[in-house]
This record gives C-alpha cells, sequence and structure tokens, in this order.
C-alpha cells in the first residue's frame, strides 16, 4: 500500500538501522519524527533530507530509560506533523556486553526499560487512536538474540524476547480494527554501533554480516502489509533455526 502522507514515529532513528529505515520512509514520503537518544546530528539530518524532499519532519531527543518520554514523543508528534502517528516504529535498544555473572540490577533495570517498557508504553498510548482511526500499523525492533541468547547479554536477549510476547498480545487485540503489529528480529548488522566487536560473519550460515538496508526493507515491505500481523520475523542469513 501507498504509506504517503502517513505520520510515522521512529526511535534509534540517528542508529545504523535508524537511518538506513528513516531513508525508506523518506522515499515512501511518510511523515516522519526521527527520535534520537544522545546523538542528534544524524536524526537532524535525516529531518533536513526528508524536508529538502518535499516530506514533513522533525528530529526529537529523549532518553527512552525515562518513563516519560514515550508520551512526550507521540505527543511532539502529532503535534509537529499535523496528526496522530500512524506507523509507530519503537527501534531505540540498548545493549552492553556484559557476562551475566556480573550484571547488576541498574544495567537490566535500564536494559528493560529501553528495550521493553520504552516500546509498550509507546504501543499502549498510540494504539487504541490507530484502532479507532481503522489504520495503523507497530513494527518492534527485536533480535535473533531473542530466539538463540546471542553473544550479548542476559538482560538483551530477555527484553528482546520479550518484545514477542507483546507483539502477541497486542496485535490479537487491534487486528480486527485494520492495525497490524509485528517485529522484526535480525541477526548481526554491519555499519551499527551495536554490532559487538565480537561478532563474526563466519557464526552465520550466508557468511556476512547483514546490511541495515537490507533490515529497511524489510520493514518497509511489513509496514505497506495490512494482513500481516502478530508475526516475530527473522532476519538473520539463515542463523536460526539451523
Ligand atoms: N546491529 C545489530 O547487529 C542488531 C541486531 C539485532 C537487533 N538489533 C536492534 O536494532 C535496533 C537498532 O539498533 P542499531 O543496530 O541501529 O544500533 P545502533 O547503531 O547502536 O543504534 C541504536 C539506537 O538506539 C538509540 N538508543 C539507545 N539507547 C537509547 C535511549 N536510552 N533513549 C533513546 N534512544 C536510545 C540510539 O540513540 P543515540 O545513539 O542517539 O543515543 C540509536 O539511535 C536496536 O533495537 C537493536 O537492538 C541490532
Amino acid at each position: 500500500m501507498d504509506l504517503s502522507g502517513k505520520v510515522a514515529l521512529l526511535t534509534g532513528a540517528s542508529g545504523g538501522i535508524g537511518r538506513a529505515l528513516g531513508r525508506r520512509l523518506i522515499a515512501a514520503r511518510v511523515k516522519t519524527v526521527f527520535a534520537y537518544g544522545s546523538r542528534p546530528d544524524q536524526a537532524r539530518q535525516l529531518a533536513a533530507e526528508a524536508k529538502a524532499a518535499g516530506v514533513d519532519a522533525i528530529a526529537i531527543g529523549g532518553d527512552l530509560a525515562d518513563r516519560r518520554v514515550p508520551a512526550r514523543l507521540l505527543r511532539e508528534a502529532s503535534d509537529a506533523l499535523g496528526g496522530p502517528v500512524d506507523l509507530l516504529i519503537p527501534n531505540a535498544g540498548h545493549a552492553v556486553q556484559q557476562d551475566y555473572t556480573e550484571l547488576d540490577l541498574e544495567a537490566w533495570d535500564r536494559t528493560f526499560a529501553v528495550n521493553l517498557r520504552a516500546p509498550f508504553l509507546l504501543a499502549q498510548q498510540a494504539l487504541p487512536g490507530m484502532a479507532a482511526r481503522g489504520f495503523g500499523r507497530v513494527l518492534f525492533m527485536s533480535s535473533v538474540a531473542a530466539f538463540t541468547g546471542g553473544i550479548v547479554g542476559a538482560d538483551y536477549a530477555a527484553s528482546k524476547a520479550g518484545l514477542h510476547g507483546l507483539t502477541h498480545f497486542l496485535a490479537s487485540r487491534v487486528a480486527a480494527h485494520g492495525v497490524t503489529v509485528n517485529a522484526l528480529a535480525p541477526a548481526l548488522i554491519e555499519d551499527t554501533a551495536m554490532l559487538p566487536g565480537t561478532a563474526s560473519p563466519g557464526a552465520l550460515p550466508v557468511g556476512r554480516f547483514g546490511r541495515p538496508e537490507e533490515v529497511a526493507d524489510l520493514a518497509l515491505a511489513v509496514l505497506r502489509n495490512g494482513y500481516l500481523t502478530n508475526q516475530v520475523l527473522s532476519l538473520d542469513g539463515g542463523g536460526y533455526p539451523r
């Protein structure tokens, strides 16, 4: 379907996958809030590219570990772009490589706040309006670590697995109202700050890292499809199942 003129909120727009996805949204002429955490330059650059292409956009910052930020992002998105969010893409992710034996509660809580609580708060506040208007898309950014455990940490894998439960719970609540809820679960994606230094492409059957643009292409296909819902789609070079 044609997404032009829709309003999107993309978190993690300053990251590797977010930038690629942001450029796909601009090409699709989606009015977008590019949300960032600590790196405004990348998100502002996307907003400038959108405006140069004649597409309304804005960059907004906020720490998603702060429980007040999701509501503020939705409010500011609606104010700035002339309508409520149609496409919600909670893509921001927090990952610190740490052995489970050394993981402290502060680290655990921060990972869960950014990776699971913030996506839930965004969806909780955006979905009722989407359902009432008869159209909406929520696309969470999970990780293959939710299936395999991965190489980052127990908190990261568990928080991403939580997004799958959230996907299944929420999708069934809104499916009859033109709203889809899905998640993507990529493996090792290059040109991202998150790619662990210890990661090796040899660990994947395809023998290479994934490209942010490959994640972005699948994300756009999911956003365009009204019959695909309640799914977690792996994009992992054949990594899982094996
Ligand atoms: N790269 C991979 O191999 C891989 C694999 C599987 C899944 N993923 C998932 O893909 C998503 C995008 O990550 P990426 O690969 O593009 O990595 P990235 O380049 O490290 O980007 C991470 C993004 O999340 C944002 N973020 C982190 N903590 C935040 C916070 N507290 N508040 C607001 N924003 C915050 C960052 O914003 P700032 O930089 O502005 O702070 C950045 O935009 C994440 O959910 C990640 O878990 C990545």
